[in-house]
């Protein structure tokens, strides 16, 4: 499974690619704004800087909602940086604009996927990934992990190349759940990423590991 950070902050950014284990990020208008980003220049030149820091596959959001600014906007994120995906919402001008770049060779992300017919319209335009948002169904009390099933499911029916990037990734057993399900990509927050890496049994095994070579290797210092 491929693990894309789901942020705009640039040392949260550094912090995951420093790990070991990121091979991507994804963006949106509301993590852009929670860091302050406004005015297209300064939006491109924070994506830029993402791209300076990872080796690949950088979600920009368009913003615009009518076809011919979508492309508009499009052309203009993708001279970025070739390590741009462009990120478009699931509506029905972003679906032609979709099929619009995909012919053009440029990475697409279709986003606010929540059903598996969209994901499959998605597909169907060529877009490279479809990001259903597990946390946003779990909070109406539908089964996001469900979602995932039934799109992989139906790509898997037809191979039809799309990844699945599982997105509102919440918490652990969200990413877990995904990968058991053969899910390419999942996208998450740093927490996640660190949450991965705790088990209690662990600090206490290292503590026990490291109590013991201290202890010995007193002794071992007191002897000579
Ligand atoms: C996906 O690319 C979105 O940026 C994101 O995962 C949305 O997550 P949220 O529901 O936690 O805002």
């Amino acid at each position: 499974m491929k693990f894309f950070i789901d942020t705009a902050n640039l040392e949260e950014i550094q912090a995951a690619y420093d790990l070991g284990v990121l091979d991507g990020v994804t963006t949106n208008p509301s993590l852009m704004a929670k860091e302050g980003i406004a005015g297209e220049e300064n939006v491109m030149a924070h994506y830029k800087a993402i791209c300076d820091i990872v080796d690949d596959k950088v979600s920009a959001e368009i913003i615009s909602t009518t076809y011919e600014k979508m492309i508009e906007e499009g052309e203009r994120l993708a001279a970025i940086d070739p390590k741009i995906v462009l990120k478009l919402p699931m509506i029905k001008d972003g679906v032609k604009a979709i099929r619009y770049f995909s012919n053009k060779g440029i990475r697409t992300n279709c986003t606010l996927i929540f059903s598996a017919g969209q994901a499959l319209l998605a597909a169907k335009a060529g877009a490279t990934y479809v990001s259903p948002f597990l946390g946003r169904l779990d909070d109406i009390s539908m089964s996001g992990v469900d979602l995932i099933a039934d799109i992989k499911t139906i790509f898997d029916n037809y191979d039809l190349g799309t990844e699945i990037l599982c997105a509102s990734i919440r918490h652990p057993m969200h990413l877990l759940d995904c990968a058991k399900l053969g899910a390419e990509v999942s996208t998450s927050p740093l927490k996640v990423f660190l949450q991965l890496l705790n088990h209690p049994l662990t600090d206490s095994g290292l503590e026990k590991f490291l109590t013991d070579h201290a202890k010995v290797n007193a002794e071992v210092a007191q002897e000579a």
